[in-house]
């Protein structure tokens, strides 16, 4: 990858980036690793264990999510049927899972540690996420940096300040330790302070750290990748999340700071760190998670409860 994957960067963006929401123009949508035929071939061998597929209530029934399995279909009707259906499929971590879009990803941050001072983060990761006509993604927040780059299709996206009330400790204190980003309050008001922006094939957006966002898709398919990266402030910030989430709904204390370097950090470095692969937090994680349906192949669009008789 020798042509630059951003094709639209001037000085503004390398003073913006990260501060505020940006809008940029890329190429990856021309990239054949993000052809539909591609990305049908990447879902035939997909590992399990790697995707989320995730059905989404009627219009109206806000927060009605629960996750699936593709049940085998081949890649190209498993995009057939989210194409027609209410769902969403997460290729997460695809750069574990074939080397190209590792590639990419590396040529991708090398470019942005040119252009933005200080940026170089130790860990980057991407999902690719295949979304139906008029889905939803709802209001959450993210504890790594976050991008997305628009592929295939449109949707809309509002960025929301990275300040309370929209985004409290608390939120991010849920986040880290249950391990799921839809639970924080939301109210239409919002809206009036949020950056709202369409995204078409060919453009990606940036925003700040922790920025709450929810996305609205267009009437079409779509399909995004997702980058996410953290560098040292973000892990530091990560580890007193989790540790302030465990001070508080573990042992009841209300944590007094957020700081990311001192002796109070470090004793919470340890705690979490001694505590988050443990029973209690396994427990409260997976009652927030459960997989029950997968597609009907007979149906595109359509799913079958897994308790139910195929
Ligand atoms: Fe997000």
């Amino acid at each position: 990858m020798n042509d630059p994957i951003f094709t639209s960067w001037d000085e503004t963006h390398s003073a913006l980036w990260g501060h505020q929401p940006l809008r940029l123009q890329h190429r990856l949508h021309q990239s054949p690793l993000f052809s539909r035929e591609a990305l049908a071939d990447l879902i035939d061998t997909y590992p399990r264990d790697r995707y989320s597929l995730v059905h989404m209530g009627a219009p109206g029934q806000r927060k009605f999510w629960r996750e699936g399995e593709t049940g085998g279909l081949p890649g190209a009707q498993v995009i057939e049927s989210i194409a027609q259906g209410r769902m969403w499929l997460n290729l997460r971590n695809v750069e574990t899972v074939d080397r190209r879009y590792r590639d990419t990803l590396d040529a991708m941050f090398e470019e942005l540690a040119r252009r933005v001072p200080g940026f170089s983060p130790a860990k980057s990761t991407c999902g690719i996420l295949i979304s139906s006509p008029n889905a939803q993604v709802y209001y959450h927040a993210d504890l790594p940096g976050q991008h997305l780059w628009q592929i295939i299709g449109a949707k809309r996206v509002y960025v929301y300040p990275s300040t309370p009330p929209f985004v409290t400790p608390r939120h991010l204190e849920d986040i880290a330790l249950f391990d799921v980003e839809v639970d924080m309050p939301y109210a239409p008001w919002y809206d009036a302070h949020a950056q709202v922006m369409e995204l078409s094939p060919g453009q990606m957006l940036s925003w700040p750290l922790n920025a709450p966002h929810r996305v609205e898709n267009l009437d079409c398919l779509n399909v995004s990748m997702t980058v996410s990266f953290v560098d040292e402030p973000i892990r530091r910030k990560q580890i007193v999340n989790l540790a302030n989430g465990m001070l508080r709904h573990r042992f009841g204390r209300e944590p007094a700071s957020h700081a990311i370097t001192g002796p109070g950090y470090w004793s919470k470095a340890v705690m979490q760190k001694l505590l988050r692969d443990g029973a209690w937090v396994k427990k409260e994680r997976a009652a927030r998670r459960a997989v029950d349906f997968r597609l009907d192949a007979a149906r595109p669009g359509q799913i079958l409860e897994l308790s139910a008789p195929a």
